[in-house]
């Protein structure tokens, strides 16, 4: 009996340790790069910045979509190479993205395009009742609306290749926290965009890919900007919503965002998620979803098995515990 045990367990064993290094293996294989073409948006600065400059290194032809063709960001790319091309590009605008197209066209003519990689984005951490509906708005045209259109506008050059569609989106996209409900819903939107698109562009053997990264120290987190907005949008707040909520606890929300939510868990090294990234671009069987970060991977993983209630059970825990209390005056009122 014990002998027939042990031999099932040696057995999952070594199936298990199997299935592992046939993963390595296929993970190791890299695709042949020959001067293949990506297009990236959003790299003025951030992980886009980097990734084109990564990609480039690696013998890419990259065009770096910039918001400000003028900008430091810009400038900076086009002296780094010559294979790096900046191309002016809004996401939210038509014209933008055609004439990004066609200059992507001109260059590379009939080679087709490897891969389109959906960086750009904007973030707020501003909770939802003094959020007013343009940041919203902004954030959905620019995160979610700006990944369909350059998406759409790109297929056709990518299908030519059997490449790749890699979209940054976020854990905000699978986690909803309090202060991310906008950001959060465009997150949403694109992941569920992305899995969608993954099943229709299999017939033509186009991968498509999400990129999940945790909260790392770019221009987007950054704490200066994030207090300034809320504090701008505090003060244009109706009074009812302002009274509800009262000063104190819009004060612990500056300090719960700079001391506790920003300083503890924004990572630094951000070459996590740019690796991702060119794994994804450059492996022969890439991830379908990469949450960059072995730690959070796995953290995300435990999380994503718990039943709802408990799920929000630790984000209640870990707001009150890991960041200083918020106290709504209404319910001290009520008391
Ligand atoms: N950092 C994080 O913690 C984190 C975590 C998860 C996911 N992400 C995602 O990663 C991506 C890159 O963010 P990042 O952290 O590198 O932030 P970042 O440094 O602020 O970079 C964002 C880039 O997007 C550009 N951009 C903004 N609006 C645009 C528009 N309408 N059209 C084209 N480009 C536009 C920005 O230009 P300007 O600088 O000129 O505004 C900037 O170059 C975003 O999609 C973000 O949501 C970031």
């Amino acid at each position: 009996m014990h002998i027939c045990v042990y031999g099932v367990i040696l057995i999952i064993i070594l199936f298990v340790s199997l299935l592992i290094f046939v993963y390595k293996l296929r993970r190791n294989r890299k695709i042949e790069v020959n001067g293949k073409s990506v297009f990236i948006t959003g790299c003025d600065r951030g992980f886009g910045y980097h990734i084109a400059k990564q990609l480039s290194t690696l013998g890419f032809q990259v065009f770096a979509g910039c918001l400000d063709i003028n900008g430091v960001g810009a400038k900076e790319l086009a002296n780094f190479s010559k294979s790096v091309h900046p191309v002016q590009i809004d996401v939210t605008k038509e014209q933008d993205v055609s004439d990004a197209l066609k200059f992507v066209e001109d260059t590379i003519q009939d080679k087709g395009l490897w891969a389109v990689i959906n960086n750009a984005g904007v973030a707020s951490y501003v909770e939802c009742e003094w959020c007013p509906l343009d940041v919203y708005q902004r954030m959905i045209d620019v995160n979610l609306t700006g990944v369909i259109r350059v998406t759409k506008a790109f297929l056709p050059l990518v299908r030519k290749t059997q490449g790749r569609v890699v979209t940054v989106a976020s854990l905000a996209g699978r986690n909803g926290l309090p202060g991310f409900s906008a950001y959060t819903a465009t997150k949403f939107g694109i992941i569920g965009f992305s899995e969608c698109l993954r099943r229709e562009m299999k017939k033509f053997n186009v991968k498509v890919i999400t990129i999940e990264p945790s909260m790392y120290k770019t221009n987007i987190t950054n704490e200066n900007v994030i207090i300034a907005q809320n504090k701008e949008l505090w003060e244009k707040c109706p009074d009812e919503i302002k009274n509800a909520y009262g000063e104190h606890y819009f004060n612990d929300f500056l300090v719960k965002i700079k001391e506790n939510i920003l300083d503890l868990t924004a990572n630094k090294d951000i070459a996590q998620v740019i690796d991702a990234i060119e794994d994804a671009i450059c492996c022969q069987y890439p991830d379908t979803k990469y949450v960059p970060g072995f730690r959070t991977s796995f953290e995300s993983f435990i999380y994503s098995l718990l039943p709802v209630s408990i799920q929000d059970l630790t984000v209640s825990l870990v707001m009150k515990y890991v960041s200083k209390p918020c106290q709504m005056t209404t319910l001290n009122k009520n008391k």
